[in-house]
């Protein structure tokens, strides 16, 4: 009953229930168990090796103790430093969530003029740039770091002036460049989509890469028969600290109740 088993995600926080969201819409039979990493975000002001380490501790963690046969890192930082190190670790398919959205912004940009933003590490990676010009050497990729975005986010800030403020003054840099794509290179940055669509203005198609990866993983379980036609999916989450910030953003996106058990890895 190797289809039964759960699709595994992690992230740093709130940013891969975007993914989750996502996937609940598409593939609604699916058991998910998700881990946020509260105690030790953010992830992108760390070294890779930081990262790379608490992403292993966390892939183990849920490999020991839940039926995975899917593990998606819900994570940019994490999937930019060190995606192949944890494929060649696990014994199941571990997607990341880089390549499906930079394959989006290719299919969408019309001018070959694509901005990125991340955090301090994933920009750093430069996992992005080095991803879209291996697909087309003719693009112009123009990146830029955002990490005060993920604390926004996590502390529920983003419908503030101060979020609009901060949002111009990191962007204003990309809105120089011409960009028409933007790729949202980090899984909370969705959550404050409506303020960087309202910055970027309506020339600027803003790429979310969990609609795609989503679609990445729905491929690879069809591919290898795993799809769970289940009605409804169990949905299980766990955090390394205080859940109740994590439950309220979660119940708030996916309109349901989430309710997060903690655990010290
Ligand atoms: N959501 C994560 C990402 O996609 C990490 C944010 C952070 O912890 O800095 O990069």
């Amino acid at each position: 009953m190797e289809e039964k088993k759960a699709i595994g995600l992690l992230d740093s926080g709130v940013g891969g229930l975007t993914l989750v969201k996502e996937l609940n819409r598409l593939l609604p039979g699916e058991d998910i168990v998700y881990f946020g990493d509260t105690a030790r975000m953010p992830y992108g002001a760390k070294e890779p090796e930081a990262v790379r380490s608490f992403a292993t501790e966390i892939i183990e963690f849920l490999a020991a103790t839940q039926d995975i046969k899917l593990l998606i890192v819900a994570c940019n930082t994490a999937t930019a430093v060190g995606l192949g190190y944890y494929q060649d670790r696990f014994p199941f398919p571990v997607l990341g969530v880089l390549e499906p959205g930079v394959q989006a912004a290719l299919d969408k940009s019309r001018s070959r003029r694509i901005g990125v933003i991340g955090t301090e590490a994933t920009i750093a990676s430069k996992a992005y740039p080095n991803a879209i010009l291996a697909r087309d050497k003719e693009a112009k990729v123009f990146a830029k770091a955002c990490p005060l975005f993920v604390l926004l986010v996590e502390n529920q800030l983003t419908d503030t002036p101060e979020a609009y403020r901060i949002a111009e003054s990191y962007l204003a840099p990309l809105k120089g460049q011409g960009i028409d794509t933007l790729i949202l290179g980090c899984t909370h940055y969705p959550l404050m989509e409506h303020v960087l669509a309202a910055v970027m203005g309506e020339g600027v198609a803003l790429v979310n890469s969990a609609q795609y990866t989503a679609l990445a993983a729905r491929d690879v379980l069809r591919a290898q028969g795993l799809l769970n036609s289940a009605q409804e999916g169990r949905r299980r989450f766990f955090v390394s600290g205080d859940p109740r910030n994590f439950e309220q953003i979660g119940k708030s996106l996916l309109g349901y109740d989430v309710k997060a058990f903690r655990v010290m890895l």
